[in-house]
């Protein structure tokens, strides 16, 4: 396979440990990870809490150079924006589930600076997010129904996938996000997804190298040549 085309792998922070969050980061980042998914959940748009601003400005101290991917899963998150772009977020995804004014809110989240995705959970018709597609820097699409790291991945949604591959222009990412591992990856890169995101893969597995090569479909980790 043509190197070129093998996709950015993004761990979640989700299965991290959170008491040593730092060091966890750091290593997936020395085995080969290209940036960090932060998710971020109120309880509300779905039944978990998680991180907020502060964790992500902590991140941003101790990893100043990593890209920072922010997934909010929160029932108003035209209320976050401001907070994560201050905290050093360099990218923020919300729901098209989400109740907003999408137009406002993409247009908010530029002009804070950060680059905007667009995400639809697996029950979503794919046509609610087409409209918005031309307007973001990244479309994701959930292959769990968010909330929870570990669920299995629901092969539906990659027809949806599909659809909104042919849509993108070559400078807009397609993210997969939910029961990504070795074994789903390369359904996910078929689909034209090139960055994919994966918590309890990576962060469940003893050999992060070998498993972020494994969720990018690379023959060998980063930095090892047999
Ligand atoms: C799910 C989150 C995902 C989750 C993925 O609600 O948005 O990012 O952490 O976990 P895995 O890779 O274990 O399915
Ligand atoms: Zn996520």
């Amino acid at each position: 396979m043509d190197p070129s085309s093998l996709p950015l792998v993004a761990p979640s922070i989700l299965s991290a440990d959170f008491a040593d969050l730092a060091v966890a980061c750091r290593a997936v980042l020395d085995a080969g990870a290209d940036l960090l998914h932060v998710d971020v959940m109120d309880g509300h748009f779905v039944p978990n809490l998680t991180m907020g601003p502060a964790l992500c400005r902590s991140l941003r101290a101790a990893l100043p150079e990593t890209c920072l991917d922010v997934h909010v899963m929160v029932t108003d998150p035209g209320d976050f924006a401001k907070a994560f772009a201050d905290a050093g977020a360099d990218h923020y995804t919300f729901h098209i589930e989400a109740s907003v004014d999408v137009e406002e809110l993409v247009r908010m989240i530029h002009d804070l600076g950060m680059t905007v995705g667009l995400a639809i959970n697996p029950p979503t018709p794919v046509e609610k997010v087409l409209p918005y597609v031309e307007l973001v820097d990244m479309i994701l699409v959930m292959s769990v129904n968010p909330g929870f790291s570990g669920q299995s991945f629901i092969e539906e949604v990659l027809e949806k996938t599909r659809i909104i591959s042919g849509r993108l222009r070559p400078n807009q990412r397609l993210q997969m996000d939910g029961g990504v591992s070795a074994k789903t990856s390369a359904a996910c890169r078929e689909a034209g997804c090139d960055l994919l995101v994966a918590a309890s893969a990576i962060f469940g597995s003893r050999d992060y190298a070998e498993a972020i090569a494994a969720v990018r479909g690379a023959r060998h980790p980063v930095g090892r040549s047999s």
